[in-house]
């Protein structure tokens, strides 16, 4: 009799949960109303969804922004119902082996994803993330055009805006401006800055920092010429011509690791990196120069 009546307290309470957890925010409209912004994919971006949740992506890679202030800090705004109202089923994930993707759109070029998917240690040396070259041209331009769509309105435009500084970029190196491009980026206050930091010191740590962030894509000896390279347009620059190095100033180089090139596979790294370790780099890459 006692069990009996236990059974049924413990089932009357696991009821209670499903419809206070369950059926009772089912019933919340603002569950199906999309976030403003968010629009259905379209059919190439369809098509990588489907090579995304076919190559189980999601077992590493979580969709959602949670209300923890190490992801807001780093992803930005919590995530919120609306923003997966055309999602089926919704990638939310569970595992973070590897970073969230839900505003992933438009942080990186197309060409970077490419240089990622083939073999993310091309990118990131010290990458764990599986290989997937074995997918077909076709795959890899779907997948990148969904990775791209993450993140609703705003990712779509900074991956448009990726795009065409891509293009301008291509243009301004047809034209030979490219270099006065280049200059006129980076403002004033930070040309003129000098490495606080030299000696043997920097160079070493600059060094290991090298080895672990760039040399993919600019080669083990900063010649431009990593593995990633050949997926890339424009190409990484190349730190052993005497001629360019001569040619920039140190708060320009600084400049350019913290804040990227815009258009190009060079990303902003002053979320990776502090200031020191960046005008470490900045003493390393003077090395390079072949005489
Ligand atoms: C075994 C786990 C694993 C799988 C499977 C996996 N990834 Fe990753 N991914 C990672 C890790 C770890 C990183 C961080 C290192 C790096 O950037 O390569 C990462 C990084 C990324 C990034 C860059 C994120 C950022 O913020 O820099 C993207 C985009 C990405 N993965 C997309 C994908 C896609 C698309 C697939 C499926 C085709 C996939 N990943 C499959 C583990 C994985
Ligand atoms: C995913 C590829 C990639 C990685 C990783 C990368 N770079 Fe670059 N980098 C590029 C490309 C591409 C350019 C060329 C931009 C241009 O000149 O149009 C570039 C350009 C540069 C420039 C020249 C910018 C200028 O003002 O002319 C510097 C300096 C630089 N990278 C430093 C670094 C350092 C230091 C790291 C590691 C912390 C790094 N890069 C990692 C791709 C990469």
């Amino acid at each position: 009799m006692r069990a009996l009546s236990i059974a049924a307290g413990v089932a009357a309470l696991v009821l209670a949960a499903i419809a206070v957890t369950v059926l009772l925010p089912m019933g919340d409209p603002s569950l199906y109303q999309p976030s403003p912004g968010v629009k259905p994919l379209n059919e190439l971006e369809e098509m990588g969804r489907q090579v995304y949740i076919r190559e189980g992506c999601w077992y590493c890679h979580t969709q959602q922004v949670r209300n923890l202030s190490m992801d807001v800090q780093y992803y930005g705004r919590v995530s919120s119902p609306g923003e997966y109202a055309y999602d089926s089923p919704v990638l939310l994930g569970t595992e973070r082996t590897g970073p969230d993707l839900a505003r992933i759109g438009g942080v990186y070029t197309d060409d970077w994803h490419l240089a990622h998917f083939i073999n993310p240690r091309y990118v990131v040396p010290a990458s764990i993330m599986p290989s997937f070259s074995y997918l077909s041209d076709d795959e890899l331009e779907a997948l990148i055009a969904y990775v791209q769509s993450l993140g609703g309105e705003e990712a779509r435009r900074k991956a448009e805006m990726q795009r065409r500084m891509k293009q301008a970029m291509l243009e301004a190196q047809r034209l030979g401006i490219e270099e006065e491009m280049m200059q006129a980026r980076v403002p004033a206050s930070y040309r003129g800055l000098e490495n606080p930091l030299a000696g043997r010191e920097a160079v070493l740590v600059g060094k290991r920092l090298f080895a672990f962030y760039c040399r993919g894509c600019h080669g083990s000896a900063g010649a431009g010429d990593g593995p990633a390279a050949r997926y890339l347009n424009p190409r990484p620059a190349n730190f052993t011509s005497a001629e360019f190095m001569g040619s920039v100033e140190d708060g320009r180089l600084y400049y350019s690791i913290l804040n990227g090139v815009p258009g190009t596979a060079m990303h902003p790294f002053k979320a990776r990196l502090t200031e020191q370790e960046v005008w470490s780099l900045v003493a390393y890459l003077r090395t390079l120069q072949e005489e």
